[in-house]
């Protein structure tokens, strides 16, 4: 009797140990990676634009961070040595043709260098806003906090450099402490906001892509001040981008050779992404693929160290893609045939502006039809660079690269055509082959 009830207490106790731990195990499964692991060492101080202090707590995130400033190797398109865009591809000299981007146009690098490279710019000069430096500093968040965007953006580039001492670190994407992912970019939340809509509402998963869109996407400065607007307020396809800018005639050159009041696009990787793009549609995230799960013996962490993807494929696509070589074969194929078209794009647009230019010359040329040519020329180009701009060589959204590219072309071509009818002779145009 004794022996049966002592059998029968000690397998109750070794059932509730093992309900107990069961319970625990799952409890700790279903914690968001955020919290998971130890109470973090050390208090951080809000917006800390030092990330070596953060990294006491994260060593795993800091570490690969710093990974980001060594990084060097080149891929078919883009990767991370800085080579010249106008060097690879000449035709860019006339299309930016009285801008600063004819005089340089390099490939960007990864996020530790961001300090390093645009003092190193050579299109920076003495009449340069501290906006420019919106995208390159954890010091930021600390000093729009202190100071607010609009006297930010009114300082000289030259005037912000001594308050500016780490590159892009913690503070640009996360909240101290609670380590949560946030929108720290004034202009992020303001056209978040014109398009009715508050980020502090958003999932998790819609944040990995929403943090990205603190920095790579378009984006213009507004009148005297500079100040930095994402031109987002009729949405963010590069139809209601244009429309946007047609409606403030917005433009930041005009083009010397046809005569057109030319708009810039800068990095719109948030925007083609978000363009419909198979992955955006199937719940993917930026940070999916450039930010993968990584393991250092026993941790689990997201790598910081951000690159192209192409570089550490089995980890960044070998998550969901059981056949990577397929896959990565796809990107190579989806890009040439891109940049392909891009080619094309580019030849028609320099024919059009030695068309318009051809035109401009003659001295009873139709202003009106004249204007519609130039007017032709700007939609075909911003059009072009919203691709040319974007890093991923059209990977990011394929269909909506090839869809934008033709609209390019064809809107080119008939900027050749209205300058022929504002001429009134073909003879101005050489006819390619
Ligand atoms: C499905 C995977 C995937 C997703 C999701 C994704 N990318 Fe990419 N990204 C790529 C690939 C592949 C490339 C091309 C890399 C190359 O050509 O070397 C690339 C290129 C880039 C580059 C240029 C890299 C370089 O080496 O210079 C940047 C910047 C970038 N992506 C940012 C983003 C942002 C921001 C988002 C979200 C808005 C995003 N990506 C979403 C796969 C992805
Ligand atoms: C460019 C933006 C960016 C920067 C800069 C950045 N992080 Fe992150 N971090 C992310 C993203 C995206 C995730 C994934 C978050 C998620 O899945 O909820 C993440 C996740 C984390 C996590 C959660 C655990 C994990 O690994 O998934 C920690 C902790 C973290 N980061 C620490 C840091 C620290 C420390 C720094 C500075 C040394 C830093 N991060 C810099 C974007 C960033
Ligand atoms: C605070 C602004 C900022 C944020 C936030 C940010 N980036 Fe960047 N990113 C940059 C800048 C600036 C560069 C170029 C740095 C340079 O060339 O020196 C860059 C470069 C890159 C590159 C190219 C790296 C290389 O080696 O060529 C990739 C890829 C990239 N970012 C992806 C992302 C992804 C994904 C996110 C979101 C998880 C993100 N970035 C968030 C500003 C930012
Ligand atoms: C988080 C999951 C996830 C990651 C990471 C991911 N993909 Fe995908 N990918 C998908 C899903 C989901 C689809 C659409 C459904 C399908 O075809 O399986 C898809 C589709 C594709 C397609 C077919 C697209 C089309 O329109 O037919 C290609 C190509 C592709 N992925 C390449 C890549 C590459 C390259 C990487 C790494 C840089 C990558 N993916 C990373 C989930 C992912």
């Amino acid at each position: 009797m004794k022996r049966s009830s002592t059998v029968l207490i000690l397998s109750g106790i070794i059932v509730v140990l093992a309900v107990g731990l069961i319970a625990v195990l799952l409890f700790m499964k279903n914690q968001p990676a955020p919290v998971r692991g130890v109470t973090p060492l050390m208090e951080i101080a809000q917006m800390e634009a030092d990330s070596s202090k953060w990294g006491l707590n994260f060593p795993n995130q800091y570490s690969t961070l710093l990974l980001t400033e060594g990084n060097n190797t080149q891929t078919a398109y883009a990767g991370s040595n800085p080579f010249s865009k106008l060097e690879r591809d000449p035709r860019l000299l006339t299309l930016f043709a009285g801008y600063s981007f004819s005089k340089e146009y390099n490939e960007d690098r990864g996020h530790l260098n961001s300090l390093t490279d645009v003092r190193a710019i050579a299109r920076v000069d003495e009449t340069t806003h501290a906006t420019c430096y919106s995208c390159k500093s954890a010091n930021n968040p600390g000093v729009w906090d202190e100071m607010g965007m609009e006297a930010y953006d009114k300082m000289m580039f030259s005037e912000m450099t001594p308050r500016l001492e780490e590159p892009i670190g913690c503070a640009n994407c996360h909240e101290a402490n609670s380590m949560r992912l946030i929108v720290t970019n004034p202009a992020l939340e303001e056209a978040l906001e014109a398009q009715g809509k508050d980020w502090r509402t958003f999932t998790r998963q819609e944040m990995r892509t929403v943090v990205c869109a603190n920095c790579h996407v378009e984006y213009y400065f507004k009148g005297e001040g500079k100040y930095l607007v994402f031109p987002w307020a009729k949405g963010t396809r590069i139809e209601q981008i244009s429309e946007f800018y047609q409606e403030i005639e917005f433009t930041d050159w005009t083009h010397p050779q046809s005569g057109t009041p030319m708009i810039k696009m800068q990095h719109p990787d948030y925007e083609l992404f978000t363009a419909d793009s198979t992955h955006y549609k199937a719940g993917v995230a930026c940070a999916d693929c450039h930010m993968p799960y990584t393991r250092d013996g026993a941790a689990k962490f997201s790598t910081h160290n951000v690159h192209s993807p192409l570089l550490n494929a089995e980890t960044a696509c070998g998550a969901c893609h059981t056949d990577v070589k397929y896959v990565t074969d796809r990107v190579s194929m989806i890009q040439n045939q891109v940049w392909a078209t891009m080619e094309a794009t580019e030849d028609a647009l320099v024919e059009a502006i030695q068309a318009l230019e051809a035109a401009t010359a003659i001295a009873d040329v139709d202003e009106a039809l004249l204007t519609e040519g130039r007017n032709l020329h700007r939609e075909a180009q911003l059009r072009w660079d919203f691709l040319a701009a974007e890093s991923s060589m059209g990977f990011h959204n394929p269909e909506e690269a090839l869809r934008i590219l033709a609209d390019a072309t064809n809107l080119a071509r008939q900027a050749q055509i209205k300058a022929i009818l504002a001429a009134g002779t073909p003879d101005i145009i050489q006819i390619s082959q």
